[in-house]
């Protein structure tokens, strides 16, 4: 298959992960006999220094015509202060819109090899094999009116929570397709017993269910899901949730693989590319020195093959060979202990494609 990647590096070790990421493509390309054409475009900081804008309509127009988008990470310390309101994240926000990426997706997965470098038991968290589907364009982060308005005589706020049931229906619909193709089973996280938006969510997921037949559904309110995500994560198959709720859920079950270095995710619309990213950042402590972790945007690079082209087989041997990597007791510093030895980015990157022959 011959397909076209938009690549934006954006700002730090972006830049370091992406072309990780890019050369492991590369082997997969080499491998199953597919084509993948890069184009490079603009965002974050670089593309203010460069562009004086964070986002360029070019790179927005580059994106829409390609078949998906790996993205690095955008900030730093640079562009904190810039007196013109600018900043590096609006790059971000701005591609998320431009796309019309509804759907957020972050599987956790516990590789048995890292389980000392999480803050759980190893007894939890081994086996861990979990995404949140988190809505990303609706909800109580955009819900009008957001404003500050004088409540009984004296000064408050005011945020609203609102869900249109198409917005809930495409969400849904999202990770019902996505239980499907991995263990079968859909937690639906809300609040039902309090939110008017959550009986509806819970509705429109009871009606869908109908149309999947081999799924097995749970409802689930959010507080009680937040203490089991600790408590007991291998129940967890799909979890789906509205914006705040996922937010909040994703960073948490976040904690349960031990390093941010390690985590992809992938949003996802209905018509325009997707996008997929490491959940890190620019990391300007480490930025420019090649000892970044690749494998976050690597494995996001996988998500890109599994939903965007199709290529499930190609994706699995990636997420094999990383758990291989890892199983062999190869570490970048984030997940060395002391005194063992941490590869490069570089040498990282080496392992994963050595281990894709
Ligand atoms: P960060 O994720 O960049 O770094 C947090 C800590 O984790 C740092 O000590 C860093 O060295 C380490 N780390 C992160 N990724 C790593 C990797 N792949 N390998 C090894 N170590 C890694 O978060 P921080 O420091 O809060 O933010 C730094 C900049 O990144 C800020 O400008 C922030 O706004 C931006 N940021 C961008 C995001 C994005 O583009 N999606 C997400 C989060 C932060
Ligand atoms: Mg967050």
């Amino acid at each position: 298959m011959q397909k076209t990647i938009t690549v934006l590096p954006g700002d730090g070790i972006g830049q370091e992960v992406v072309e990780a990421a890019t050369k492991v493509l590369d082997k997969v390309a080499e491998r199953y006999g597919h084509q993948f054409e890069y184009r490079y475009g603009d965002i974050g900081g670089t593309s203010i220094d460069k562009n004086n804008d964070p986002l360029p309509q070019e790179t927005i127009d580059t994106c829409l015509q390609s078949d998906g988008v790996l993205l690095g990470a955008v900030g730093g310390p640079k562009w904190d202060n810039l007196k013109s309101g600018m900043r590096p994240e609006q790059g971000l926000l701005g591609i998320r819109k431009a796309l019309g990426l509804f759907a957020n997706l972050r599987p956790v997965t516990g590789h048995e090899s890292l389980t000392d470098s999480s803050t759980l038991k190893k007894e939890v968290i081994e086996g861990v094999d979990l995404v949140i589907v988190r809505e990303l364009t609706g909800g109580l982060y955009f819900g009008e009116p957001k404003e500050r308005r004088e409540i009984d005589g004296e000064s408050g706020a005011v945020d609203t929570l609102a869900y249109k049931k198409s917005e809930i229906e495409r969400i849904v619909r999202q990770a019902f397709e996505m239980a499907k193709v991995r263990r079968k089973k859909l937690t639906s996280v809300d609040k039902a017993n309090v939110l008017e938006t959550s009986r509806l969510w819970r509705e429109t997921v009871d009606e869908i269910k109908g149309d999947y037949p081999e799924i097995e559904v749970e409802h689930m309110l959010v507080d009680n899901a937040a203490m089991q995500l600790i408590r007991e994560p291998k129940q967890f198959d799909v979890v789906v949730t509205e914006n705040t709720f996922g937010d909040i859920l994703s960073d948490a079950a976040s904690m349960l693989t031990g390093s941010l270095g390690m985590l992809p995710s992938a949003s996802i619309g209905s018509k325009a590319p997707g996008l997929y990213e490491p959940v890190h950042g620019s990391a300007p402590d480490i930025a420019g020195k090649g000892i970044a972790n690749p494998l976050a945007t690597i494995s996001s690079a996988a998500m890109m093959l599994k939903y965007s082209f199709g290529m499930l087989e190609e994706a699995d041997a990636i997420d094999n060979a990383v758990a291989e990597v890892l199983r062999n007791g190869h570490r970048t510093g984030d997940l060395a202990k002391p005194g063992e030895k941490a590869l490069s980015t570089e040498e990282m990157t080496e392992k994963v494609i050595d281990a894709l022959k």
